[in-house]
């Protein structure tokens, strides 16, 4: 009697398995065939990243068809013209299913802080356009750099516009950072959206970025797209499996760090990252701390919690005092900017911003945690570092400010957040136009009534 029901229980859970797998099994397993694509023989592709010390150093990186063996890069000093550096280097060919290509990477060294230089690269005797790059002092003072959460736009979509917009407001940042999901699925067409939309200020303004889910391949266990590792060229401090992908740079008075929050597929992965973050946070003497990751600790998406992500990072990022965690994932906009700091309660905890550019909408969630939220809002945010604060300002794709805040820090460490916002109302934070094709009337008025509840109280 007892092993009938014993066997009715696992019926059950093996129908409940095979029934949730029915149901996930493209989102989690399914990978569209790549189209097949030709590479041509000019370089194409021509980014601007750095892998060592900002104010000596940059790394160019670009791609050519696959019979391009050799590449260079012509460097000029632009106070010394007649001055020619080449820089030879042979190519790496990847291979996917819908093609190959030669990718191709040169480290610029011993640059002098405070200068500017023209370069271009070549292959087999074909030329790119000239690029200028200025390296900047080393200056405490003040710097800026661009924000912007998952792009994964469609072919020949609108991301370029919103890049735009944010490329001109902020024509001197020290560089851009991308917080993954810069591509819909590893594919070439996608990759050349994303490099099309950033068009010839890839190639003047320092790159970064931390891994998304979408450069993934998925499967049981997800693998990297190749062409990142290729079209990227990140300090090689993280810890050993997750190099190029978990990474840490200095900048002025700054210490960033980048967790791959997608590698995260195992216990032993999860703790490799936590136990590298733990020293490189144990080790910073910068006066502020920024941390990029692609999975946020606080959810802005119905359905979405990353429980593990603070189960492994706040206690870090509390005692550690790190004063700014950008993330994205969820397509849609949030602020959490009061949730105090568990190892001491009486200072203020990190700064939690989620965001995206892209023109993919996730339905919000109205927790009690985040102090600012909008739904069909894709934003790009420009920051402003000094020795004494840290200026966040998002945008919507129109151009309009959205958000914000100042973060002042004192010589003691003690903070204070000024928030400077827009009034929170249903132009922001109403359904998506999945919610209401999906959703019954009922539904709705029930998204209606936590909506006025969240606004009235985020209001007081
Ligand atoms: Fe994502």
């Amino acid at each position: 009697m007892k092993s009938t029901k014993k066997l009715k229980i696992w019926g059950i859970i093996t129908l409940l398995i095979l029934l949730i797998l029915w149901v996930k099994w493209d989102n989690w397993f399914y990978n569209p065939k790549e189209p097949i694509y030709q590479t041509d023989s000019s370089p194409s592709r021509i980014l601007i990243t750095c892998s060592g010390d900002f104010l000596t150093s940059r790394d160019i990186t670009w791609q050519s068809d696959p019979d391009s063996h050799q590449g260079g890069v012509q460097l000029i000093d632009l106070s010394k013209p007649s001055d020619t550096t080449i820089i030879n280097t042979d190519g790496k060919i990847i291979k996917t299913s819908g093609g190959s290509s030669a990718y191709f990477k040169i480290n610029l060294k011993n640059l002098i802080p405070g200068s500017t230089y023209k370069y271009r690269v070549t292959n087999k005797s074909i030329f790119s356009q000239w690029a200028e790059f200025t390296i900047a002092q080393k200056n405490d003072q003040a710097y800026s750099f661009i924000y912007l959460g998952d792009v994964q736009d469609s072919i020949n979509g609108h991301s370029s516009e919103l890049f735009q917009k944010a490329f001109e407001s902020q024509k001197e940042a020290a560089f851009i950072m991308f917080i993954g999901d810069m591509i819909e699925r590893p594919h070439d067409a996608f990759w050349g959206e994303w490099f099309k939309a950033g068009g010839n200020r890839f190639r003047t303004t320092p790159i970064l970025a931390t891994p998304g889910n979408h450069e993934y391949y998925k499967g049981i266990t997800q693998k990297l797209d190749e062409r990142w590792t290729a079209h990227f060229s990140f300090p090689n401090n993280g810890p050993e499996n997750f190099l190029g992908r978990a990474y840490y740079w200095d900048y002025q008075n700054t210490r960033f760090i980048s967790i791959d929050t997608n590698g995260i597929q195992s216990i032993p992965s999860a703790l490799e990252q936590r136990k590298w973050l733990k020293k490189v946070l144990e080790t910073n003497h910068q006066k502020w701390t920024i941390v990029l990751m692609h999975h946020p600790l606080y959810s802005t998406s119905r359905g979405h919690d990353y429980v593990y992500l603070r189960t492994l990072f706040k206690s870090l990022f509390d005692r550690y005092k790190v004063d700014l965690v950008l993330a994205g994932h969820d397509h849609a906009y949030g602020r959490a900017s009061s949730i105090p700091n568990s190892a001491n309660s009486s200072k203020q905890g990190p700064i939690y911003i989620v965001a995206h550019a892209s023109p993919k909408v996730y339905d919000i969630d109205f927790s009690n945690k985040m102090d600012k939220l909008a739904s069909n809002t894709a934003t790009y945010q420009l920051l402003h570092v000094t020795k004494d604060s840290i200026n966040l300002s998002a945008f919507t794709a129109k151009g309009e400010y959205f958000d914000g805040f100042k973060l002042q820090k004192d010589s003691s460490g003690a903070k204070k957040v000024t928030i400077y916002t827009t009034k929170s109302d249903a132009k922001y934070l109403g359904p998506t136009k999945r919610f209401l094709q999906k959703n019954s009337k009922k539904e709705l008025e029930k998204y209606d009534l936590e909506m006025q509840q969240w606004i009235s109280k985020k209001s007081r």
